[in-house]
């Protein structure tokens, strides 16, 4: 008997532009895996506070909490600099942490990082408020935009400078819903 593939995967029209298949789901949760392997590997007894900076990180946020598996408590920021495909570089604080965070143990779960400047926005908004210790993780990386200094301490998948949409990331706040990672389409 003839089987017809579960799932065709296609490019795709978002709003005005056209995307194709760049990383599939299973791939990105086992990424999200590995990171929360080695958070765990340094976190397990210190009951860690995570910080997910919405919206982006949604769904890294629960996948990773799904696969950590030892106490902590979960929270979220939010912050904007993107408008369509370009970074606006204002970073706008729009949500703050409400609980305190002082003597926590804070890990900012982030879904990508690209030019680094809500990196430094998040950085500004932790310092001076006395946490014990402070660290970032972010599923997606765009290694050859990064120009901050900051290291980053847990990176899941590194990419090309080129815009992404799906798993919790948008353009025009589309295309969060899609669960595996598309890439703009250049040609
Ligand atoms: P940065 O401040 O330039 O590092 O940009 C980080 C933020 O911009 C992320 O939290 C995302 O919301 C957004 N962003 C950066 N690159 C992309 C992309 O390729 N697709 C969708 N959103 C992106
Ligand atoms: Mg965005």
């Amino acid at each position: 008997m003839y089987l017809y593939p579960l799932k065709i995967k296609d490019a795709m029209r978002i709003a005005d532009l056209e995307f194709e298949p760049f990383i599939e789901q299973a791939e990105i949760e086992m990424a999200i895996g590995r990171i929360a392997n080695a958070v765990a590997a340094d976190y397990k007894d210190r009951n860690p506070l995570f910080i997910g900076v919405l919206n982006g990180s949604f769904r890294f946020v629960a996948e990773f909490i799904k696969q950590y598996e030892h106490p902590c408590e979960v929270s979220f920021v939010k912050l904007s600099s993107y408008q369509g495909l370009t970074s606006t570089g204002i970073v706008e604080t729009l949500l703050d942490v409400t609980d305190s965070v002082e003597g926590r143990d804070v890990v900012v779960l982030e879904d990508i990082i690209d030019s680094g400047r809500t990196l430094q926005e998040l950085i500004s908004l932790f310092s001076g408020q006395h946490v014990r210790s402070f660290a970032i993780a972010t599923l997606f990386f765009k290694p050859s935009k990064y120009k901050k200094e900051y290291q980053i301490n847990y990176k899941g998948i590194d990419l090309p400078d080129e815009f992404v949409v799906g798993y919790g990331l948008d353009y025009k706040e589309k295309g969060r819903e899609l669960n595996d990672l598309y890439i703009l389409k250049t040609t």
